[in-house]
């Protein structure tokens, strides 16, 4: 048999892009618009619905974050790219199968699960991970069947980064303020009847350390039903944070500290308020008859260490009577069968997006990876793209001109064929615009940009499948 060169028309370079998420998008388009090396992109996620936490995670309340999928879209409807839902890597395609088939795998799995706290009372009832909470009003169907105590009139929300945000405008809104959003139905009938009166953000810093981000800061000023109130105190600062506020080159920290000086300082008439608390750690969560009954907290002082700023506890606590928990901590990667994890951090280990093994520290031939799986669990979705498209030039200046060894990665039928033969029910992105359509039909019935599928039979069923 003739020897041929990967990446040129006759063989061109085939790669498997594993979730659909922003960074899974940003890869394939980098790939799909070069014009260098030939390529064949497919893309596999798990869900039978593309674009990753834009759908799962992005606030229903910010429908305008979500028009990016416009641009993920154009990438989708390219020649040479195509969209396998419902497929999960470690189950429905192993690793070993896709290289048979791929000549390699750019991992785009961002952080699935949620950082726990590890301290007494996490598994209380009433106990909660904001991931779930968010994978709930959003309609993902892994989290859809979950039950939240609405009844609740006291909650608190642990760390203060903008998906605490997310979480205490959510619970903090009108039903009338989240009607016109793509809010999952059975979500916004259970948040008409939500009873919240307090609400607490607690950081384990100050406001100098806050996670959040200015615009997100400002909405919480101009909520319906809620005040937000920040103590005059909450934002006496220690001189470590005086001067990194004084000094800093960061608009980010500035802009918020200017967003929280206007915040109320005393309680407004409104019947709910939502409250920013700073320096304080929970050290329990305290219950009675297996149900969250309060917080208790450590006073914190701050203090330098190796250039950061951290906090340390203090003899000073404090028992906060709430009903309902979140943790908001920071989302966390899980493991994929047969692919290097670095447990500690969470993410793929990798050395500008190659995989390496976390052992050996030697370099996966063909794994590439990107996005939150990449760099862990921070950045805004702009942030994925030139980290995919670093990974991405690593990974053409590795593959092109290189002399292929086989020819069945040269059949795209292959992977469609071993689908098939295992039953998998997969969605192409043709399916994907099916179930859009659909799903932006139902909702503009009532008023709503999209009214989702939140199951999966749901999905498939619609589709006929
Ligand atoms: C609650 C929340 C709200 C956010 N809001 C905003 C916002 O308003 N604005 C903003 O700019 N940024 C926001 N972000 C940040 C932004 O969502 C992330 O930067 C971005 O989604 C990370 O992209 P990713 O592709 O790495 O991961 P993800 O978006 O998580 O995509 C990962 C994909 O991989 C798939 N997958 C996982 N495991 C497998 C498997 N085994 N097989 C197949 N597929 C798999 C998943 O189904 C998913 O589709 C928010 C984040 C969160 C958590
Ligand atoms: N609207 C938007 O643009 C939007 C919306 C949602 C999410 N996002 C982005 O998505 C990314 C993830 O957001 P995120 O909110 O999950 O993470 P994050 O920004 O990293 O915030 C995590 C928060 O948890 C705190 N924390 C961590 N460990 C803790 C502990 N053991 N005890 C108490 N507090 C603890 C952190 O405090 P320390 O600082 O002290 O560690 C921080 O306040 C971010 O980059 C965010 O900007 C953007």
């Amino acid at each position: 048999m003739e020897q041929q060169t990967i990446g040129t028309e006759q063989r061109p370079l085939r790669i498997a892009i594993i979730g659909s998420g922003p960074a899974g998008f940003y890869a394939a388009g980098g790939l799909l618009k070069q014009k260098v090396v030939s390529v064949e992109v497919d893309m596999f996620d798990r869900l039978p619905t593309p674009f990753g936490l834009v759908r799962g995670g992005v606030a229903p309340d910010h429908q305008p974050v979500k028009a990016v999928c416009k641009t993920y879209e154009r990438t989708a409807l390219k020649p040479h790219f195509r969209f396998w839902g419902n497929v999960e890597f470690g189950k429905d395609v192993t690793k070993q199968e896709l290289f048979q088939h791929y000549d390699c795998v750019v991992y785009a799995v961002g952080a699935q699960t949620d950082r726990q706290m590890g301290i007494p009372g996490e598994d209380l009832k009433g106990s909660h991970s904001a991931t779930e909470f968010v994978g709930w009003y959003n309609g993902h169907p892994d989290f859809q069947h979950l039950k939240f105590d609405l009844s609740a009139k006291r909650v608190a929300i642990i760390g203060v980064g903008n998906v605490a945000v997310d979480v205490g405008r959510i619970l903090a809104k009108t039903p009338e303020e989240l009607a016109a959003t793509d809010i999952a139905d059975y979500a916004w009938q259970a948040l008409k009847h939500n009873q919240v009166e307090e609400i607490y953000l607690i950081a384990r810093r100050g406001p100098v350390q806050a996670a959040f981000t200015p615009v997100e800061a400002r909405e919480l000023l101009h909520l319906e039903k809620t005040d937000t109130v920040i103590a005059k105190s909450e934002l006496e600062l220690d001189v470590a944070s005086q001067t990194v506020l004084d000094t800093t080159h960061d608009r980010c920290i500035v802009h918020n500290m200017e967003v929280m000086e206007h915040m109320p300082h005393e309680p407004g008439n409104k019947p709910c308020q939502l409250n920013l608390w700073f320096k304080r750690s929970p050290v329990e969560i305290y219950g009675k008859d297996g149900q969250v009954a309060g917080l208790k907290l450590v006073h914190n002082d701050l203090i330098e260490q190796d250039g950061r700023i951290r906090a340390k506890a203090t003899e000073r606590t404090e028992d906060l009577p709430v009903d309902l928990v979140f943790r908001s901590i920071g989302y966390l990667g899980v493991p994929l069968p047969d692919v290097s994890f670095d447990d500690w951090k969470g993410i793929i280990p990798n050395q500008e997006g190659r995989v390496i093994d976390q052992e050996t520290k030697e370099w996966c031939e063909g794994e590439y990876v990107v996005g939150w799986a990449k760099r862990g669990p921070t950045g805004v979705i702009g942030t994925n793209k030139h980290d995919a498209l670093d990974t991405i030039k690593h990974l053409l200046d590795d593959y092109n001109g290189r002399p292929s060894e086989t020819s069945e990665k040269f059949r795209p039928e292959a992977i469609e064929d071993l689908l098939r033969s295992r039953k998998v029910r997969y969605v192409t992105y043709s399916d994907w615009q099916k179930l859009d359509s659909l799903e932006t039909e139902a909702g503009q019935k009532k008023g709503k940009p999209r009214e989702k599928f939140t199951t999966i039979e749901a999905m498939l069923e619609a589709l006929g499948k």
